[in-house]
């Protein structure tokens, strides 16, 4: 009987690009969805982007514009760069659309309802100069322990602790440098403990790997805390109804997102969400890394089961991608994004070589870069296309294209080949891939050896029926093979097809023989991998890792050179302050009116914890006189002046004498 199916992947930031890394993520299930579909069950894949919260705030302000912009973008490379690795979603959405907005409402208030959301008062990181609470990431300090210097408020990469931010020694916003003060808020905060015992059944019941329910034990054993469900604004998520400045905690809406991307799919394809999510027929799985299981085991099936959603049938963890043995590095050129490899190496190869490495685990996965070129090359391409090459250009050459009859020797070939199809289809099932590939890869070596005993580039000198006669076998063993691997080789197997003169082959095509048929000219499946263009690949990377600073990078790495052509459109003044003003709402920032030589502009600068307005009036600074006009919550900003120090108190405009005159330019 065949079932119906609903997969998801975790959703990528999107405030970052997709790297070799997440592949992983997004591959796994891919190759999940594809079997299904082959073998006869109806499956969907959904993802989206993750869109919500602090980080990609501050990334879309850092590059000055609106996050909507920013995810906007983020949305049209993600799905591109995932499309191209043959990565195929039935729905790619996003976590900022209105069907997210419905149900993070929607489940909110039901829990709410039930009792199981408080409001608490809590006491949190404030930047007074930034205007606003600090996530742990977002302050550095010295660690407690080891005393490195430069770590993150809640763990130290020297030492590998983990601490609070107020045990930080030093600690400075990471954005700006001020030392933080605290400040009292009010939060909505989830009763995690409520849902105990629903949640330690789901886990007995088979929901996640054994490894990863012995870590959900510890966690039990811990025991659970209220999770902190809110965010004060500035903050870019949905706004809590009923609330002013107060958000949705971006993990709150995030595995939301799956329940939007699905009702949103469902609107555009004529079926009930409600079947899809919580009916009988359908049955729902999600595929996770390990870094974000508390989310998926704990905070997100109790949410659901609060608010009368059923939990998903099974959570697929898997472990994290090493390169060489090690922690993807940025400096080692080792950190590649998706869309980087792509600019050297066919997405096939990776899609293989990580199949081959995945059996269903939690272990982590290494990508050997050598070993990669050798597996590549000796099975892939040694051994697939090697028996397609070694039979279809002298079919097309020699014996007009035309399949002739199985004999006995060649229907053995074939029935082991098609033995091995349960098998297989359990290796997929489990998200064993690599015993699935490691079966596959033994009988292409069967049919290969076949080709050696029957010397087809030998016999076609002599007997031209019986060439006919064990080509014939070899393309029908092709044919099993590109069916055992189009899970995993997509673009490689819809070659094969075109060749073989066939539809689009499933599972249930196996056993159907080709015989007497005519096949297609044949065209070159792949070739092999060239060590320079891996080579050339990681320096790439590496170039990368230089000009590109990791977002949350405190010191700015000076910016690509600026020739004496770009600078000369700069145009520094004079200006004499005519004007200064606080500004309502807005403690950093003052207003200025400059006069630049008979021209005023109007100016909002960062200076307002280093100077009172009125000390200001009659001074000359030096300013951006042809900055492009920017329109702010105040105002339009239509010049800038230069200042620098550490920020806050720090900052020093760069005044010159009284005596100067206004509308000079700078040397
Ligand atoms: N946005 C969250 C997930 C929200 S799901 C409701 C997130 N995003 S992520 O971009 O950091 O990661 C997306 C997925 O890719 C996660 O499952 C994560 O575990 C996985 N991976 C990120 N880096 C990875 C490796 N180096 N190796 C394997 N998987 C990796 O977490
Ligand atoms: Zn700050």
């Amino acid at each position: 009987m065949s079932r119906n199916i609903a997969v998801t992947a975790a959703l990528p930031y999107a405030n970052a690009p997709i790297h070799i890394g997440h592949l992983i993520e997004y591959l796994l299930p891919d190759i999940w969805v594809r079997f299904q579909k082959m073998n006869g069950n109806r499956c969907l894949y959904f993802c989206a982007d993750d869109t919500h919260g602090t980080p990609i705030m501050l990334s879309a302000r850092k590059e000055g514009i609106e996050p909507e912009k920013l995810i906007e973008r983020a949305h049209t490379e993600h799905f591109k760069d995932l499309t191209e690795f043959g990565i195929e979603f039935d729905n790619y959405y996003s976590t900022h659309s209105p069907e997210n907005r419905q149900f993070s409402e929607l489940i909110f208030e039901r829990l709410r309802e039930r009792g199981s959301i408080v409001k608490k008062t809590v006491e949190q990181a404030y930047c007074s100069s930034c205007e606003m609470f600090l996530p742990d990431r977002y302050i550095t300090g010295t660690c407690p322990r080891c005393k490195a210097s430069d770590q993150y408020g809640d763990s130290c990469d020297k030492c590998g602790g983990t601490h609070q931010a107020t045990e930080l020694i030093e600690p400075k916003c990471a954005t700006c440098g001020t030392t933080p003060g605290r400040k009292e808020s009010e939060h909505y905060f989830f009763k995690l403990a409520d849902y105990e015992k629903q949640l330690k059944d789901l886990i007995a019941s088979g929901y996640t790997q054994k490894a990863i329910a012995n870590k959900l034990d510890e966690w039990f054993r811990t025991g659970l805390r209220d999770w902190d469900i809110s965010r004060d604004g500035p903050y870019f998520g949905f706004k809590i109804p009923g609330e002013e400045n107060k958000f949705f905690y971006v993990w709150l809406d995030a595995p939301i997102g799956y329940m939007a991307s699905m009702k949103n799919y469902c609107d555009r394809n004529g079926l009930e969400f409600e079947e899809l999510w919580n009916g009988d027929k359908w049955e729902l799985y999600h595929s996770i890394g390990k870094d974000i299981v508390y989310f998926h085991a704990l905070f997100f099936p109790a949410t659901l089961i609060g608010s009368g959603f059923r939990p998903a049938k099974k959570l697929f963890v898997h472990g994290f991608l090493t390169v060489n043995g090690e922690k993807m590095s940025k400096s080692k050129g080792t950190s590649i994004k998706a869309a980087t490899y792509l600019k050297h190496l066919a997405p096939e190869y990776l899609r293989y070589y990580f199949a081959g490495k995945l059996s269903g685990g939690v272990d982590d996965i290494d990508l050997s870069l050598e070993d990669f070129i050798n597996k590549v090359n000796a099975d892939l391409v040694g051994k697939f296309a090697n028996l397609a090459s070694r039979s279809g250009p002298m079919l097309n050459k020699k014996l007009d294209s035309r399949l002739g009859k199985l004999d006995e020797e060649g229907t053995k070939l074939l029935d082991t080949l098609i033995a091995a199809k349960e098998d297989i289809i359990a290796d997929y099932e489990s998200l064993n891939y690599a015993s699935a590939i490691r079966r596959i890869v033994s009988l292409a070596d069967e049919a290969n050896r076949f080709v050696e005993q029957n010397q087809p580039w030998a016999t076609i000198k002599t007997d031209e029926e019986k060439t006919r006669t064990t080509l014939t076998a070899v393309i029908n063993a092709v044919k099993v093979l590109a069916i055992y691997l189009k899970p995993v080789l997509p673009v490689f197997t819809e070659k094969i097809e075109k060749f073989l003169n066939v539809g689009s082959l499933s599972f249930a095509d196996i056993e159907i023989k080709l015989e007497d048929s005519r096949i297609n000219e044949f065209e070159r499946l792949i070739g092999r991998i060239e060590k320079e263009k891996v080579d050339a690949m990681i320096e790439e990377s590496k170039q990368a890792a230089v000009s590109q600073p990791e977002p949350q990078e405190k010191f700015e790495p000076i910016k690509p050179e600026c020739t004496i052509d770009d600078f000369m459109k700069i145009d520094l003044r004079i200006a004499k302050v005519v004007k200064a003003a606080k500004v309502e709402g807005a403690d950093k920032l003052l207003n200025l009116k400059l006069d630049i030589g008979g021209v005023e502009k109007n100016v909002f600068a960062g200076v307002a914890m280093a100077y009172e307005p009125d000390d200001l009036v009659g001074k000359t600074v030096v300013c951006l006189a042809n900055l492009k006009p920017r329109k702010m919550k105040f105002g339009v900003s239509e010049a800038m002046i230069l200042a620098a120090g550490e920020g806050g108190k720090e900052i020093f405009m760069l005044g010159v004498d009284e005596g100067a005159k206004a509308g000079q330019g700078v040397h």
